[in-house]
């Protein structure tokens, strides 16, 4: 299931570079839509794509090595306009007749171009001195014949090259980085100029085509969806909203392992957005008993999930029949792993409603597949959501369960969620929320000395953990000024009753993870 297929079609195909989804991001920044694609996706499937133009990532391989990836025979002579980035380009010039060496020097870090030529791929750009990424090994030796260039750095005599159609361009730097300020002018200029796409790629014209395609699937059946609370989950309810009404059920479960205030949150937001569509079921006492005596992480998760799967089950049986199940996929969870490998796709379900497809036997629709994180946040915005929720940072579908080390009992738990709320309440009261990634409170398996009044004290540890970090992919300790870990610990140290000791987590990912587990 997807929206109906916008008009404007590039195609990146992945060489394996750690920046293939970043490249989408910025084609998608520029109103174009786009999609990643396996480099050896067979030639028929392009021509049907009938894309207006191809990027080439960059990778790590070099085009003399045995095992390089090649794409299928035939792809610069499809008449499409072409971009290949580094690894891109090299492979342009090797299958086009060219050479390709190592450089004697690896280029890596930021370097000046030289502008050569008169194109429309640096349309509006000054001649020197503009300031691009390179990290590479391998460059141009020789041209391909046909092909002039047209840019340079001091370390590569060949840093852009043209072929004489205008069609197929080759650049040595990174223009979807930031650390190339001008590049995602460069893109537009390829996008706009060379492919003649239009920017029409918007959140606002997404929403049409795509409750049209929700109908179009559904028919006259019922959809449910598992609504947690985040954003994917309430963008995806309202898109199926907006296309069948009462024929869809959310289902919120209140496992009790949500964080302070978060049941009523959900119920007084969602309850007059879907009114009856909505449905709150309090399992609370389920979780905790299933939870019960456990203390292996991965062992909580499943337990978890199993309990899930069966709660929202026995809630939708009670509901009537459904055919369908909405879930809030997004498209780095699509393409995931489809690079290197080939093109047999790896899908990854949802981690929150893993299994439940399969279990309930209900058909997926899906209408945020194509979407990055941003966009869902664009998309929310477009449909009246308030800026509270398009900003709210992840919180893991098993919640307080992983936060709370050891066994999970209803105190403990109780502990966690007020160590938990101060923290969050401080990092906002000192205007830090946007600035992190996540911040919230881990409570320990463990008890310390400690001193209160004139007595001696036994009792928990809470540990504060805030990352910065784009996609939580990698991460690094957020840099908290020091009055504002001062107040948090001197606050939970007071006020909550069990903890008489606060930790800052100063450990990066990798090699730590963001949650404790
Ligand atoms: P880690 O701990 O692996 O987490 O560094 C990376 C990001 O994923 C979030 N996370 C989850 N999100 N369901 C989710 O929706 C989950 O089961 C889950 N586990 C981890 C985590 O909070 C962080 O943002």
């Amino acid at each position: 299931m997807s929206p109906q297929r916008p008009r404007d079609l590039v195609i990146i195909l992945d060489f394996g570079s750690q920046y293939t989804q970043l490249i989408a991001r910025r084609v998608r920044q520029c109103h174009v839509y786009c999609e990643i694609h396996p480099y050896n996706i067979p030639a028929d499937t392009l021509r049907r794509l009938n894309p207006r133009g191809l990027i080439l990532s960059g990778g790590p391989s070099s085009v003399y090595e045995p095992d390089a990836p090649t794409p299928n025979a035939g792809l610069f002579q499809l008449d499409i306009p072409i971009l290949g980035i580094c690894y891109g380009m090299q492979l342009m010039t090797h299958q086009l007749g060219g050479q390709v060496a190592p450089a004697t020097e690896r280029e890596y870090g930021s370097a000046l171009l030289r502008i050569d030529a008169d194109c429309p791929f640096f349309s509006g750009l000054p001649p020197h001195a503009v300031a691009v990424w390179m990290s590479h090994g391998d460059r141009i030796q020789q041209l391909p014949p046909g092909f002039k260039s047209i840019a340079q750095t001091d370390n590569s005599p060949i840093a852009a090259m043209q072929d004489a159609s205008g069609r197929l361009y080759g650049i040595q730097f990174h223009p979807e980085v930031t650390h190339t300020p001008q590049g995602l002018r460069m893109l537009q200029n390829f996008l706009y100029g060379v492919c003649g796409c239009a920017p029409g790629w918007t959140m606002q014209a997404f929403v049409e085509p795509a409750v049209a395609a929700i109908r179009d699937s559904v028919g006259d059946d019922r959809v449910l969806c598992a609504l947690s609370g985040g954003i994917d989950s309430t963008v995806t309810a309202l898109l199926v909203q907006r296309a069948i009404g009462e024929r869809l059920t959310c289902i919120f479960v209140d496992n009790g392992l949500l964080r302070a205030n978060e049941v009523a949150d959900v119920q007084q937001r969602f309850g007059p957005m879907f009114g009856q569509s909505f449905v709150s079921v309090d399992a609370q006492e389920r979780f905790l008993a299933c939870l019960q005596g456990v203390i292996d992480p991965e062992d909580k998760r499943k337990r978890i999930g199993h309990e899930f799967i069966a709660v929202f089950e026995e809630e939708a049986h009670r509901r009537g029949t459904f055919t369908w199940l909405a879930q809030g996929t997004l498209y780095p969870d699509v393409i995931e792993s489809v690079s290197r490998h080939g093109p047999s796709v790896t899908i990854k379900s949802h981690h929150n409603v893993g299994g439940l497809p399969e279990v309930m036997r209900l058909k997926l629709v899906e209408p945020l597949r194509e979407l990055f994180k941003d966009e869902v946040r664009e998309l929310a915005i477009e449909l009246g959501v308030s800026e509270d929720l398009v900003w709210r940072q992840p919180f893991p579908g098993p919640g307080l369960a992983i936060r709370t080390l050891g066994e999970v009992t209803e105190e403990r738990l109780a502990m966690l969620r007020h160590a938990d709320v101060i923290t969050r309440e401080e990092i906002r009261a000192a205007g830090l929320e946007r600035d992190t990634w996540q911040a919230f409170a881990v409570l320990l398996p463990l008890k310390s000395v400690g001193v209160m009044g004139d007595g001696r004290t036994f009792e928990h540890v809470a540990a504060i953990r805030a990352v910065t970090s784009t996609d939580g992919m990698t991460a690094e300790w957020a840099r908290l000024p020091y009055d504002v870990l001062a107040t948090i610990s001197r606050r939970i140290t007071n006020e909550v009753r069990g903890v008489n000791r606060v930790v800052y987590d100063i450990s990066s990912k990798p090699p730590s993870t963001i949650e404790w587990e």
